[in-house]
């Protein structure tokens, strides 16, 4: 990349682990083109908007920080705005009345360009960028799109269960695609990134997601799944653990779909296994994985990790079956709960949180009810509750109603928290008296307390210091707080 003027830069991420990690990413793009990072209260030449579009909700969030920009643009002329991240179309349009410009995350590798001409970029998206979303959608899309309006007749006829089998066409298509290609088109990967945290380092090992499920934006804003190869995944979290961090964070849309672009015989358990074998200690957690990729292989090789967290964030989505196939989720409640249950058996200490959208098009309040009662049953220790936000693009937005009122999707939300309180209480009570190892990732020098996770990914504070930082220690539990343990460090 070409060196330009020294500049200054900040960086605003929303989203999840993945927006993280892709800012880190873009944050050592900037500084290898000469840009610095501001100073506290300085107004930077470039200001970057990560943002997810999971929800509207994120996307309103950059749409209030617009405000700010014509006194940022009075206290430093060179001031310009700019939006990545996983945006729809539909809202680039809008924000581009508003912003200098907006780019495709993956194209971090033409950030020069991007930065200097934007419109020579955006010309360019049209004919090759974006390479991925060119060769999926020019093999896969006209047939995808059929397949799509069929969906959409048989939606109208409610035919839901035939419509399942069609869609895992999409999937079919998208794995005819050359993978090796793809994933060395994906510049992305070779960005060493900014690592925001010395203990803890995000690793990407996939980017995008072909499930399609009818509610979910990212297909369209990451487009289909790219595979990184093994070997550059190895590399980068040996490198790692040799300068210091003690937890590596494996994220993937999907990531235990994953498998490697040069050997798809070589699949996520094998990589796990693996960077199991790695010297050093260290905690290696991944996210999010997909109920129906846990086979005998993963779950047995889970049950004796000494590495790998005993922890997992899987998302159910809803306990209702005609739900979950309206949303496209290939799997039934049943099917999650037997999955979940061979784990909570099987791997020791095992804990897990999950995902559960409330107010999706047409459910009732007997299906919520379905929602509510599996929730009970499976009891997770933490919980990501969405209320269904329509994204521009999804299946769900052309074919189904959004037709839940606000109204009930706040209250079964709160109905929903309220229930998660109980289940995460639950959850901590059974640590209080147990002497835990934990990872000590923050310290608040006013309080003088070490924030800290266990292994199964519980949070807790405990008087120390912050020489902890970055340490594995001991700690007895004494009581539960909310969403929290509380604990003493344990001196032998
Ligand atoms: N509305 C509400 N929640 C959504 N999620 C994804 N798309 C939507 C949407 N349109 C939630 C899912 C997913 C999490 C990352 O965000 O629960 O697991
Ligand atoms: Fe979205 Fe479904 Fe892919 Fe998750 S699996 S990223 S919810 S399409």
């Amino acid at each position: 990349m070409n060196k330009i003027e020294k500049k200054t830069y900040s960086i605003t991420t929303y989203g999840c682990d993945m927006n993280k990690s892709d800012s880190e990413r873009l944050a050592s793009a900037l500084e290898s083109l000469g840009y610095s990072l501001v100073k506290k209260n300085k107004v930077p030449d470039l200001l970057v908007f990560n943002s997810c579009s999971v929800r509207q909700s994120a996307v309103d969030r950059i749409y209030g920080q617009m405000g700010k920009f014509t006194s940022f643009k009075k206290k430093n002329p060179d001031f310009r705005a700019a939006v990545t991240g996983c945006i729809l179309p539909k809202d680039r349009k809008k924000l581009l009345k508003r912003f200098d410009f907006i780019f495709n995350i993956k194209d971090l590798d033409k950030l020069a360009l991007i930065l200097k001409e934007p419109k020579k970029y955006y010309k360019l998206s049209k004919e090759e960028i974006a390479s991925f979303r060119v060769a999926a959608r020019k093999q896969d899309f006209e047939e995808r799109s059929d397949e799509c309006s069929s969906f959409r007749v048989a939606a109208r006829k409610q035919d839901f269960e035939e419509r399942s089998d069609e869609c895992s066409s999409f999937r079919v298509a998208a794995r005819k695609q050359d993978f090796e290609e793809r994933s060395d088109e994906c510049s992305y990967f070779k960005i060493r990134p900014k690592y925001h945290n010395k203990f803890s380092c995000l690793v990407p090992i996939s980017f995008g997601c072909n499930r399609f499920c009818t509610y979910c934006a990212v297909p369209y804003t990451r487009g289909l799944e790219i595979n990184r190869p093994s070997k550059d995944i190895l590399n980068e979290v040996k490198e790692l653990i040799s300068e210091g961090p003690k937890e590596i964070i494996l994220l993937g849309q999907t990531v235990s779909s994953w498998q490697d672009p040069k050997d798809k015989n070589y699949v996520f358990v094998d990589l796990l296994k693996d960077l199991e074998k790695l010297p050093g200690k260290f905690w290696i957690r991944f996210n999010s994985p997909y109920v129906l990729d846990f086979n005998d292989k993963l779950i047995d090789f889970l049950a004796e990790a000494q590495k790998i967290n005993n922890y997992l964030n899987l998302p159910i989505q809803s306990g209702n079956n005609q739900i979950l196939k309206k949303m496209k989720r290939e799997y039934s409640a049943g099917q999650y709960l037997k999955v979940l249950s061979s784990l909570k058996d099987r791997v020791p200490d095992f804990s897990f949180s999950t995902d559960i959208i409330v107010g999706f098009c047409g459910e009732t309040e007997k299906q919520f009810q379905d929602s509510f009662n599996v929730f009970k049953k499976i009891s997770p220790s933490m919980a990501y509750i969405a209320k269904y936000s329509t994204r521009p693009g999804t299946v769900a937005a052309k074919i189904f109603k959004d037709s839940v009122p606000l109204k009930i999707k706040k209250q079964r939300h709160a109905e929903l928290t309220r229930l998660l309180r109980q289940t995460s209480k639950s959850n901590l009570q059974k640590e209080v008296g147990r002497t835990l190892e934990v990872l000590v990732n923050d310290y608040l020098p006013n309080k003088k307390e070490c924030l800290a996770k266990t292994r199964n990914f519980k949070a807790i504070r405990f008087k120390g210091n912050k020489k902890l930082l970055g340490k594995f220690v001991k700690v007895k539990i004494v009581k539960t707080r909310e969403f929290e343990l509380e604990g003493k460090l344990f001196k032998n």
